[in-house]
């Protein structure tokens, strides 16, 4: 695989669909409920897929990155907003890579005004979120769209990825165990695993998040041709 800069013809000219962050599920109007995600690997996917000539739309519940040409960012801040963001974009689009850490669960109300101290203990009850990946697909938003999803793991990591390719449907699963200390989740590096539907396993070292786009990226557009 080669890891060097430039278009890739494959990827040249398409639209990217490229998920990042965490998304905050409100609990009242000034606290959520949220992870530790940065934003760091999507934003990195992002830049990466530009780089290979696609354009890319980012939907984002992080900070977003500055404005370059091939970019449009849209924000986004629960895992309802993202859904629906995602479906608009998929339109015209041929990839996409669900880089973001979706909120499993969000609070089933939304408090009108700001929770105020008083009692001991405070219990909210929380409800599932969208599984967006999972609804798209019922929905058949994804249909002709190249679906990459992302596991994040703490034991049997490939196991776990391998069921959500299949759970969830998709062309390609990344999976980072998130138990080692200085990658993942809020980490400037990553390593990585890529496992195809047709059980292919490629491991991408330790390295920058940087680095590690370029190569997924690579592995994506190696997969359309
Ligand atoms: N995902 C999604 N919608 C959700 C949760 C996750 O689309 N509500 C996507 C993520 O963006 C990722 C993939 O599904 O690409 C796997 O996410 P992960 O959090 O690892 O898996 P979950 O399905 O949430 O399963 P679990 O937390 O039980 O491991």
């Amino acid at each position: 695989m080669s890891l060097s800069a430039g278009p890739d013809p494959t990827i040249n000219g398409l639209h990217v669909v490229v998920t990042a962050g965490g998304t905050r599920e409100p609990i009242d109007p000034v606290r959520f409920i949220g992870n530790r995600s940065s934003g760091k690997m999507g934003n990195e996917l992002a830049a990466a897929a530009i780089r290979q000539g696609a354009t890319v739309t980012l939907v984002t519940a992080a900070a977003a990155p500055s404005q370059q040409p091939g970019l449009r960012v849209v924000a986004v801040e629960t895992a309802a907003e993202m859904h629906a963001a995602v479906r608009a974009a998929l339109a015209d689009a041929r990839v996409l890579i669900m880089a973001a850490a979706v909120a499993d669960w969000r609070p089933r109300e939304v408090a009108q005004n700001k929770l105020k101290k008083g009692a001991d203990t405070l219990t909210l009850e929380l409800v599932p979120t969208v599984d967006i990946l999972r609804a798209l697909r019922a929905e058949d938003a994804a249909a002709g769209v190249f679906v990459v999803g992302f596991a994040a793991e703490t034991e049997h990591v490939i196991d776990n990825a391998r069921a959500k390719l299949d759970a969830k449907h998709l062309d390609l699963v990344v999976v980072n165990d998130v138990s080692q200390e200085g990658i993942g989740m809020g980490a400037d590096d990553n390593e990585v695993t890529v496992i195809g539907r047709d059980g292919t396993l490629e491991t991408i070292a330790r390295a920058p998040k940087s680095v590690v786009a370029d190569a997924i990226v690579r592995i994506i557009a190696s997969r359309l041709r």
